[in-house]
């Protein structure tokens, strides 16, 4: 990916645990070749020294510490009027709440309202707090506002709990900001729908047969396309990740509920990329109520193949609209995906073999060779994250070619 020689990166720190990792965050841009700026806010002055961050930018700190409100009237001016992008990580509750309704008492809230800069905001809190209505709400007014978000993950949490509000890592955000500066917005325009997660095929109301799918890939393809600009749509089954902000998001539990969706998203869609792993077959006789064992030993259930989604949006298929598809092999990589390629009427396929270390089915990483009639192209080990990236690119590059 691209440098960021002579790009001006405004930092704000506020005051979180995760301050700490934005050192990282500023050593990583300035390695790009980015020059950076921090403020930091008088409570994230308590989890770093301002030094921390002036050593590694090179650039002089600016606090709320001994400041005076006269000087934040000059120094938010000139600072948000030079930044090519802002970026608030972590960015606490707090600082989301006063961004949403435009509060301006504190150098770095004063220099996020007075600037016109893309911003970008890396959350980290306490799940509870991240779920909490108000902040759904604050969340849901700057995204509308174009307010970029990254993450933020799940995990432990410093406060003990698991779940969602964990700052997501330091070379994500930085990923983030190198793609927002390399594509610009070259999605923008586009409608984008994409599928992620496992789908699940009940036997009784307690039970069901799914996979392995964390959802990592399809979701990590649904944010790089929003954050390249398209309006995405992401119909996700079982997932393990928490959903990205400001896609409109729709659930799905069997084959058969994602086709009914599929069928009515399709057609007001460009781009349409089938990234979930969808269950061949389902229970015949499902029951609606809970399997007794009855004193029996064993029982034969029968399994009946499932509709093909991605065959169903095939035959959907319209001049204009790009359809790519995945194939889940554990061997015979190339010759499969090649045949579902040309079965489901697919413009593009990425081939992921699932038995191969740090490829396919619930890790942050693949290994994938993307086909399309007429080439292909290996894709090494990389994160997800990465790898969602340059399946755009290709799409892209397919679409100019007129496919
Ligand atoms: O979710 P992760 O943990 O990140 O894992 C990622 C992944 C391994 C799930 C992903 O990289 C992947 O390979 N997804 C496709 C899984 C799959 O169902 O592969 P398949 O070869 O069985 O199906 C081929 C294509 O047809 C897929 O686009 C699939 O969505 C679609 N399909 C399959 C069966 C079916 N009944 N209907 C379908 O639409």
């Amino acid at each position: 990916m691209m440098g960021l020689e002579s790009k001006h990166i405004i930092l704000g720190v506020t005051g979180g645990i995760a301050a700490y990792k934005s050192a990282e965050i500023v050593s990583r841009l300035r390695r790009l070749g980015a020059d950076v700026h921090v403020i930091m806010t008088r409570n994230a002055t308590e989890f770093v020294a301002p030094l921390t961050f002036q050593t590694l930018s090179g650039n002089q700190v600016v606090t709320d510490t001994f400041q005076t409100p006269e000087n934040w009237q000059v120094e938010h001016v000139a600072l948000a009027q030079l930044a090519d992008a802002f970026l608030v990580a972590p960015a606490t509750a707090n600082m989301l709440a006063k961004m949403a309704c435009g509060l301006a008492d504190d150098m770095l809230s004063t220099t996020l309202l007075a600037t016109k800069a893309p911003v970008f905001v890396a959350p980290a809190m306490n799940t509870g707090m991240w779920e909490a209505a108000a902040t759904r709400e604050n969340m849901s007014r700057l995204q509308a506002r174009g307010v970029k978000v990254i993450g933020p993950g799940t995990g432990k949490l410093a406060c003990g709990d698991v779940g969602a509000g964990r700052m997501s890592e330091p070379a994500e955000i930085v990923e983030a900001l190198q793609a927002y500066f390399a594509e610009g917005e070259d999605y923008r325009g586009l409608r984008v729908l994409v599928t992620a997660g496992g789908t699940r095929e009940r036997l009784d109301p307690v039970r069901f047969m799914t996979n392995d799918s964390s959802g990592k890939m399809g979701i990590a393809l649904a944010r790089a396309a929003q954050g390249r600009g398209a309006a995405v749509t992401l119909v996700y089954g079982a997932v393990t990740q928490p959903l990205p902000e400001g896609v409109s998001c729709i659930p799905v539990e069997s084959a058969r509920d994602l086709l009914r969706v599929m069928e009515k998203e399709t057609p007001r869609h460009d781009i349409i990329i089938q990234a979930a792993a969808v269950a061949d077959f389902r229970f015949r006789d499902a029951s609606d109520q809970k399997i007794k064992k009855n004193g029996q030993h064993e029982i034969t259930l029968v399994m009946v193949e499932n509709p093909d989604v991605a065959e169903a949006v095939g035959r959907l298929k319209k001049a204009g609209q790009t359809l790519v598809g995945f194939a889940a092999e554990t061997g015979h990589l190339e010759e499969n995906a090649e045949g579902k390629l040309t079965r489901k009427n697919l413009d593009l396929i990425v081939a992921n073999d699932v038995t191969r270390p740090g490829a396919g089915f619930n890790t942050d990483t693949n290994i994938a060779t993307l086909i399309w009639r007429g080439g292909r192209q290996e894709m090494p080990l990389q994160q997800k994250t990465e790898l969602a990236g340059k399946i755009l690119d290709r799409i892209l590059a397919l679409r100019k070619e007129g496919r």
